[in-house]
C-alpha cells in the first residue's frame, strides 16, 4: 500500500508568524520533490467564509453560536477533500483548524463579567468531532511582548491584546486534551527568528512527510 500524505496543522496566536512559516514550509517541501500543498482556515472564499469574513471586519453581527458553527461548517465544506489529497499521498499544511475553532469561541466572556464563559468548551468541541484529525499539530507560542514588536495586531475582531490573552489559556487545555487522547501536539517557541522557527518547525515534521502508514483517523474519536 502507498503511504498517504501528513495532515499538519500550524496553530497559534495572531502575530504568532503561522502563515509565513506555513509558506515557507510549503517551498522547502516542494524543493525536495514532496507532493504538499496548503490550506488555511477559515477559508473565506466560500458563501460560509464571505459570512465569517465579514464578521471578523466587524461588517455584520452574528450570535456567537452561529458564527461558532459557521467556523466549523467551514472545516466542513473541505473534510472530504482533505481526505482524498491526504489517500493519494498529498501532504497538507493546513493554517489553523479547529483548535483555533474552540480556542476563540470558548475564550469569549459575558459581556460585563471577568470571566464568565460565553460558550461551553464542550458545546464548542462537538461540531468538529469527526473531522479529518491532524497527524501533528505545531503550535506557535508567541509572547504578548513579541507580538507588540511585530507590529502589534490588525484591526479584525479577535486581534486584540486580552482576547489574545484568554485565546491562549484555552490553548494551554486544548494541548492537554489532544495529549490526554494520544495525539500529537508540539509547542514551539516562536518569539525567535522566523528562520531559527522554520528549522525546528522543518526538524519536527521530517518523519512525517517522508509518508504516513498510520491510517487518517477522525478528530476528538
Ligand atoms: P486568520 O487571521 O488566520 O485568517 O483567522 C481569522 C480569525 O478567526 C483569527 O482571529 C482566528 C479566528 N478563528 C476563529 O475564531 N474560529 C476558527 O474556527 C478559526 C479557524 C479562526
Ligand atoms: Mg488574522
Amino acid at each position: 500500500m502507498p503511504r498517504r500524505g501528513a495532515f499538519i496543522v500550524i496553530e497559534g496566536l495572531d502575530r504568532s508568524g503561522k502563515s509565513t512559516q506555513a509558506a515557507t514550509l510549503l517551498r522547502r517541501l516542494q524543493d525536495a520533490q514532496i507532493s504538499a500543498k496548503l490550506i488555511k482556515f477559515p477559508d473565506r472564499t466560500t458563501p460560509i467564509g464571505k459570512m465569517i469574513d465579514s464578521y471578523l471586519r466587524s461588517e455584520n453581527e452574528l450570535d456567537d453560536h452561529t458564527v461558532h458553527l459557521l467556523f466549523s461548517a467551514n472545516r466542513w465544506e473541505f473534510a472530504s477533500s482533505i481526505e482524498k489529497s491526504l489517500q493519494s499521498g498529498e501532504t497538507i499544511i493546513c493554517d489553523r483548524y479547529a483548535f483555533s475553532g474552540l480556542a476563540f469561541s470558548a475564550s469569549k466572556i459575558r459581556p460585563g463579567s471577568q470571566s464568565y464563559p460565553l460558550l461551553d468548551y464542550e458545546w464548542c468541541r462537538v461540531p468538529d468531532i469527526g473531522l479529518p484529525a491532524p497527524d501533528i499539530t505545531l503550535f506557535l507560542d508567541v509572547s504578548a511582548d513579541v507580538a507588540r514588536k511585530r507590529g502589534g495586531y490588525g484591526e479584525e475582531r479577535y486581534e486584540k491584546e486580552d482576547v489574545q490573552r484568554r485565546v491562549r489559556d484555552v490553548f494551554v487545555r486544548i494541548s492537554e486534551h489532544v495529549q490526554g487522547g494520544g495525539g500529537r501536539w508540539e509547542v514551539i517557541d516562536a518569539d525567535e527568528t522566523q528562520e531559527e522557527v522554520q528549522e525546528v518547525v522543518w526538524k519536527t515534521v521530517q518523519e512525517l512527510v517522508a509518508g504516513v502508514d498510520a491510517p487518517l483517523e477522525k478528530l476528538w474519536d
